[in-house]
Formats: structure tokens, sequence, C-alpha cells
């Protein structure tokens, strides 16, 4: 007996046994994808045993139902007498998953391509390389697939599993940098790891955050107790003892379906320059406080969102927008030029909001404390103080400008008392203080 139709027996007749479904799944394989079994059964024998671990396998969806591909199309390729294409694109999954794909389609990630002209996208490509782009930028964005005259894929598009990916189809994205092939698990996809391939690092900590948070330990330790091998997976039904990535973005609670836009619940946009409320933010908000309370009570919710909307405008109001109109008002002023990343002040101001004040966002909007402080504000806060200013000055002094910088402090620093101390210096009596505190705390000394 071949190998995968021996496992179709065995199944069958376990499922026989628990009652739990009447079809057997072998009558249920096409003709088409026996054949395709004949060969690759040889040929990719671990593809085909991911696949039968698959709900597709039970479902009898095989490998012709997902790869045929119609001749005359981009990709199409003549395949031992089948026409099939190697990418199964959104557009494909969506023939049976249409509320996924739309979703998908309609999220950010389905945008997350479109990176070429923007600021990140001219450092990719000016300040790195071509090459550092396709292994970098791209392995999480998406490529934009080419298809060569013969058939293949360029390689300098393809392999790629990019979130955002153009396919040869026009249809953006990709749902196996989730749900990897062949199993396309949900199990598999509700684990934070999913994300963290590319939610993570300097300027996005989104995995290291979790982790150092409290629901990231409590994942750790209950993980098995979590039921994520289960077809529902409602939090505060079916789990509680802690939330992942995509129990708050993805998942479902009593209340909300399973959504794949996984902006729908996000009522702040954390990665700008300066923060700014999404549209119809108020709808979003009360979503993800629907997530909590699946596990909280209101006034610990409605605590932990006034911590971060006051956290979000201390970065804006303090360091973000006095950063951002000195910088404008210095290319006004002709003492730097208005291009990105050709002068000292632009790579601090590119640092202070894409690094560590989105580490500082990210930390506070997902209980990471060392991310909020200490990779965070503490970073901004010091980066504004003892880089940025300082180079204000000394812009303005090789540009013969002195009278701007005094300017430029009177408006920006001087009128606002959270930084009185930068041209007053501290409070004597505070220092005082701090004396006597260290002194009756450890009987210590301090200069
Ligand atoms: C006669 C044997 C045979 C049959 C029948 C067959 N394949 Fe293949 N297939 C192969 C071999 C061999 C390869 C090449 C493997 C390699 O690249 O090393 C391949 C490659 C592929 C690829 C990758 C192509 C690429 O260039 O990336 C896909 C997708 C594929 N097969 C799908 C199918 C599907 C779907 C069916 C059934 C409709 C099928 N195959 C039927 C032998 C077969
Ligand atoms: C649910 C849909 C689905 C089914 C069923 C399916 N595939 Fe795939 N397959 C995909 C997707 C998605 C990819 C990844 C391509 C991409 O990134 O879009 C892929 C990739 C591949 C590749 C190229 C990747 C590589 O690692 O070389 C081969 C070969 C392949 N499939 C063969 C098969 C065979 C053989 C079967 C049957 C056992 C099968 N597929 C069943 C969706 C499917
Ligand atoms: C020909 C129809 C068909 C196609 C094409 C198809 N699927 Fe499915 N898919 C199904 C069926 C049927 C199920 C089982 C539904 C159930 O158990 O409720 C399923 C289940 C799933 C699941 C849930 C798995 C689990 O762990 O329960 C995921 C994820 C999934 N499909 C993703 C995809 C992706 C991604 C693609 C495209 C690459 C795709 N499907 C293409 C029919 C299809
Ligand atoms: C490790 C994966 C990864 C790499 C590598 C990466 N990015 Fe990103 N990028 C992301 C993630 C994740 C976000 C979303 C951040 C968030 O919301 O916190 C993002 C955000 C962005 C944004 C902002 C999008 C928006 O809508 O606001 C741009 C633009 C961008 N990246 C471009 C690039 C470019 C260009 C490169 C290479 C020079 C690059 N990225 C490298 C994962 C990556
Ligand atoms: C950002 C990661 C991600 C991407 C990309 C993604 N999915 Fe999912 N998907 C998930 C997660 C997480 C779940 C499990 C949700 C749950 O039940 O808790 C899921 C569940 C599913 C299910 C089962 C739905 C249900 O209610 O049981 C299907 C079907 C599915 N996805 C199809 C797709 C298709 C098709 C695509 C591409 C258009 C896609 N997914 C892209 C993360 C993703
Ligand atoms: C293959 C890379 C990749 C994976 C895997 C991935 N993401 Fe993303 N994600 C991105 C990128 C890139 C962006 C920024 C897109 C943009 O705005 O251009 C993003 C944006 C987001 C956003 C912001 C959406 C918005 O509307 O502003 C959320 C939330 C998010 N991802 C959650 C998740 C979750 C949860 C998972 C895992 C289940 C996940 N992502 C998996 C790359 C990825
Ligand atoms: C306990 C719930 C929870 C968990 C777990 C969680 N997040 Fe979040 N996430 C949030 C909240 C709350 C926000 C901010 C919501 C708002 O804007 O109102 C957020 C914001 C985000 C954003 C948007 C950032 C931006 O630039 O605007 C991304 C991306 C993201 N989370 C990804 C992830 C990833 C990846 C994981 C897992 C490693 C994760 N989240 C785990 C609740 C959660
Ligand atoms: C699946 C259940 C679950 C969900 C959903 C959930 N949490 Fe939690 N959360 C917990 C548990 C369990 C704890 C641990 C309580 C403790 O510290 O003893 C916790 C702890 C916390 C803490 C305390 C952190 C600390 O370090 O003391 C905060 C803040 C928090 N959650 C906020 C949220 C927010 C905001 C959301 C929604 C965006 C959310 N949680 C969603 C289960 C959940």
């Amino acid at each position: 007996m071949k190998k995968w139709a021996k496992c179709l027996y065995v199944f069958t007749g376990a499922l026989v046994l628990t009652g739990f479904l009447a079809v057997s799944a072998d009558a249920k394989i096409s003709a088409e994808t026996e054949q395709c079994l004949e060969c690759h059964a040889e040929r990719m024998p671990g593809l085909i045993e991911q696949w039968q671990y698959s709900t597709h396998w039970q479902a009898g969806i095989g490998c012709y139902e997902c790869h045929a591909a119609k001749k005359g199309e981009v990709d199409a390729l003549d395949h031992n007498g089948f026409v099939v294409a190697t990418i199964v694109s959104p557009r494909d999954c969506a023939k049976c998953h249409p509320k996924e794909s739309a979703e998908q389609e309609a999220s950010h990630h389905a945008k997350a391509g479109d990176i070429l002209n923007t600021n990140d996208g001219l450092l990719g490509q000016t300040l790195g390389g071509e090459p550092a782009v396709a292994v970098g930028c791209r392995q999480c964005h998406g490529s934009i697939v080419k298809v060569l005259e013969d058939g293949s894929f360029d390689p300098a598009t393809w392999p790629n599993t990019g979130i955002g990916r153009v396919n040869p189809d026009g249809s953006k994205g990709t749902c196996s940098a989730c749900h990897t092939r062949h199993r396309f698990s949900k199990e598999q996809s509700r684990k934070p790891e999913v994300c963290g391939k590319c939610h993570l690092g300097p300027d996005h900590p989104q995995i290291e955050v979790y982790n150092e948070s409290k629901h990231g330990i409590l994942y750790r330790a209950f993980e098995d107790k979590l039921n994520m091998d289960k077809p529902k997976w409602v939090a505060g039904e079916d789990y509680y003892d802690a939330p992942t990535c995509s129990t708050c973005h993805i998942s479902a609670t009593p209340n909300l379906p399973v959504t794949h836009d996984v902006g729908t619940r996000l009522s702040w946009n954390l990665r700008a320059p300066i923060s700014a409320r999404t549209s119809d933010w108020e709808k979003k908000l009360s979503e993800m406080k629907d997530v909590c309370n699946s596990c909280h009570g209101d006034s610990f919710v409605s605590g932990f969102y006034r911590q971060l909307d006051e956290f979000v405008d201390l970065y804006n109001t303090k360091f973000a927008l006095p950063a951002r109109d000195i910088r404008a008002l210095l290319m006004d002023e002709g003492v730097i030029s208005k291009a990105n990343f050709d002068d000292k002040i632009d790579w601090i101001w590119w640092e202070l909001w894409h690094h560590e004040g989105r580490r500082a966002r990210h930390g506070a909007a997902m209980s990471g404390p060392d991310y909020a402080w200490w990779h965070g504000i503490y970073d901004v806060a010091k980066h504004f103080y003892t880089e940025y200013l300082p180079e204000v000055e000394e812009a303005c002094a090789k540009a013969g400008k002195h009278a701007l910088y005094d300017q430029i402090i009177a408006k920006y620093i001087d009128s606002d008392p959270r930084h009185a101390w930068y041209t007053q210096g501290f409070d004597p009596k505070k220092v005082e203080a701090l004396k006597k505190y260290y002194k009756d705390r450890y009987d210590q000394k301090v200069d």
C-alpha cells in the first residue's frame, strides 16, 4: 500500500471509531491529486507528510485543488500533463476562504510591499544596496515577484514570503507568511513566534516586549494549557492564562469574530514620527478593550489605556513635536539641507522617532516596562538633550546663526516647564533632597 493511502486508511479507521466524521477521507482525494502524489511521494515526501497533518487533507483539498492553474496565466507551468502554478496566492485561497482573504487584502499587511518611495526605502536602496534589500527588507515586507520568459521566477524576487508580497496575478500578500505550508495550521499561527519573524529588532520590538511582559511569561508557563490546537479558540472561554499576539490582534472573543485585518483594534498609529489617532479610532479602541475584558475588569483596562494615552502624549509633545519643528525650521533657514540623511541632525532625528521613540511606544502599548523606559524614553531623552540640541547649536554656529539657536531655545525649550532643567539646571532643593536620600538609605556620600 502506498504511504499516503496507508495513512488515509488509518486515519479513516480512527474517525469511524470515534464516530467523529462519517465520511471517508479516502474518497475525497481527487484523481488529479492522486497523480501529483505518485511522483511527489518520491521527490518531496516531507511536503506530503506535512499536508497529511493538515485539515486540508481531512477535507480532501490536495495538491491539484491549490496549485492548478489555467493556460495563459503569467506563472502557469506545463507540468507532467498538468498546468500548475507554484505560487498559491491569496486570490487562489479566496476561492474557498473569501472572508479571510478579503480582510487580509484590506489590511496594512497587504500594503507592506509598497516601501520603495519611503525614507526606509531610501536608506535601504541608497545607503545599503539592492542585495541587502532582497535578503532584508523584502523578506519581511514582500517582493514584487517577477516571472521570466521561460515561466520561472526571477531568483532576485523569489523565494519570498514577505507579508505584502506582490504576486504575479496582481494580488497582494502571502498567506504562508503566517500559515506555513503545507500544514496551514491555525495552531501554529496563534503562536507569538509566527509574528516574531518580522515584529522584532531595534525599530519594532513587539516580540521582545511581549516576552518580557506578564503575558509572555504566562504564555511560556502555560503554553500547553491554552488549547491552541482546538478548532474554536475564544479568549475567556477556551483559555484564560495568557493572550498571544493573535489573541489581541486577530483571534475571537465572546463578542468579536476572528479578523485577518490586524489594524481593526488599533486606536493609535505608534510607528509614525508623531503618533496620531487612527481613523474611526473609538470603535477600534472599544474592540481592543473587548479583548482585554475577556480576562480583565473594566477599571483595570481603562487604567491601562489612560497610562498608554498619557505616555504617547508625553512622547509627542515633549520630544517628537519640538524635534520635528526645530529641524523643519533649520531647513527653512538654510542651516541644513532639505534632503534626508545628509546632515547629522537627520540621523539623530531618524533614530529618535524610528528607533527609541517607537520602542518606547510599543513597550507602553504591550506592557514591556524595560522597552517603555530604558530602551525607550530614556534613550529618547538622552539623545534629545545630549545629541540633538547640541547638534542644533553647532549647525547654527557653523552657519553663523547664533541668534537662531537662541530663538529656538526660547521658543521650544524655555517655553515648556518640563525642559526647564536644561537651561536653568536642577532645582537646588531637589539636589539636596537627593543627597539626603542616598545618605539615609545607603549611608553613602553623593557628589
Ligand atoms: C511525473 C511526475 C510528476 C507529476 C505527475 C507531478 N509532479 Fe510536480 N514535480 C515533479 C518533479 C520531479 C518536480 C521538480 C522537483 C525539483 O525541483 O527538484 C516537480 C515540481 C513541482 C512544483 C515546483 C515547481 C517549481 O518550479 O517551483 C510544483 C508546484 C509541483 N511540482 C506541483 C505538482 C502538482 C500540483 C501536481 C499534480 C497536479 C504535480 N506536481 C504532478 C514531478 C511530478
Ligand atoms: C492549501 C493549498 C495547498 C495545497 C493543498 C498544496 N499546496 Fe503546495 N504550496 C502552497 C503554497 C501557498 C505554497 C507556497 C508558495 C507561495 O509562497 O505562495 C506552496 C508551495 C509548493 C511547492 C514549492 C515550494 C518548495 O518548497 O519547493 C511545491 C513543490 C508544492 N507546493 C507542491 C505541493 C504538492 C505536491 C502538494 C500535494 C501534496 C501541495 N503542494 C499541496 C499551497 C498548497
Ligand atoms: C478548494 C478549497 C480550498 C482552498 C483552495 C484552500 N483551502 Fe484552506 N481550507 C479548506 C477547507 C475545506 C478547510 C477545512 C475547513 C474546516 O475544517 O472548517 C480549510 C482550512 C484551512 C485552515 C484552517 C486550518 C486549521 O488548523 O484548522 C487554514 C489556515 C487554511 N485553510 C488556509 C488556506 C490557505 C492559506 C490557502 C491558500 C494557500 C487555502 N487554505 C486554500 C478549503 C480550501
Ligand atoms: C525584520 C523584518 C523587517 C525588515 C528587515 C524591515 N522591515 Fe520595515 N517594517 C517591519 C515591520 C514589522 C513594520 C511595522 C512596524 C510597526 O507597526 O511597529 C515595518 C514598518 C516599515 C515602514 C512603515 C510602514 C507604515 O505604514 O508606516 C516602512 C516604510 C518600512 N518598514 C520599510 C522598510 C525598508 C525599506 C526596509 C529595508 C531597508 C525594512 N523596512 C526592513 C518589518 C521589517
Ligand atoms: C498575520 C498572520 C496571518 C496571515 C498573513 C494569514 N492568517 Fe489566517 N489565521 C491567522 C491566525 C492567527 C488564525 C487563527 C485565528 C484563531 O482562530 O484564533 C488564522 C486562521 C485562519 C483560518 C481559519 C479561520 C477560522 O475561523 O477557523 C483560515 C481559513 C485562514 N486563516 C486563512 C487565511 C488565508 C486564506 C490567508 C491569506 C489571504 C491568511 N489566513 C493569512 C493568521 C494569519
Ligand atoms: C512576514 C512579516 C510579518 C509577519 C509574519 C507578521 N507581520 Fe505584522 N506587519 C508586518 C509589516 C511589514 C507591517 C507594516 C505594514 C505597513 O504598514 O506597511 C506589519 C503591521 C502589523 C500591524 C499594524 C497594522 C496596522 O493597521 O497599522 C499589526 C497589528 C501586526 N502587523 C500584527 C501582526 C501579528 C499579530 C502577526 C502574527 C500573527 C504579524 N503581524 C505577522 C510584517 C509582518
Ligand atoms: C494583551 C494584548 C496584546 C498582545 C498580547 C500583543 N499586542 Fe500588539 N498591541 C496591543 C495594543 C493594546 C496596542 C496598541 C493599541 C492601540 O493603538 O490602541 C498594540 C499595538 C501593536 C502594533 C501597532 C504598532 C504601531 O506601530 O502602531 C503592532 C504591530 C503589534 N501590536 C504587534 C504585536 C505583536 C507582533 C505581538 C506579539 C509578539 C503583540 N502585538 C502582542 C495589544 C497586544
Ligand atoms: C487570555 C486572558 C488575557 C487577555 C485577553 C488579556 N490579559 Fe492581561 N493579563 C492576563 C493575566 C492572567 C495576567 C496576570 C495577572 C497578574 O499579574 O497576576 C495579566 C496581566 C496584565 C497586566 C499586568 C502587567 C504587570 O506587569 O503586572 C496588564 C497591564 C494587562 N494584563 C493588560 C492587558 C490589556 C491592556 C489587555 C488587552 C489589550 C489584556 N491584558 C488582555 C490575562 C489576559
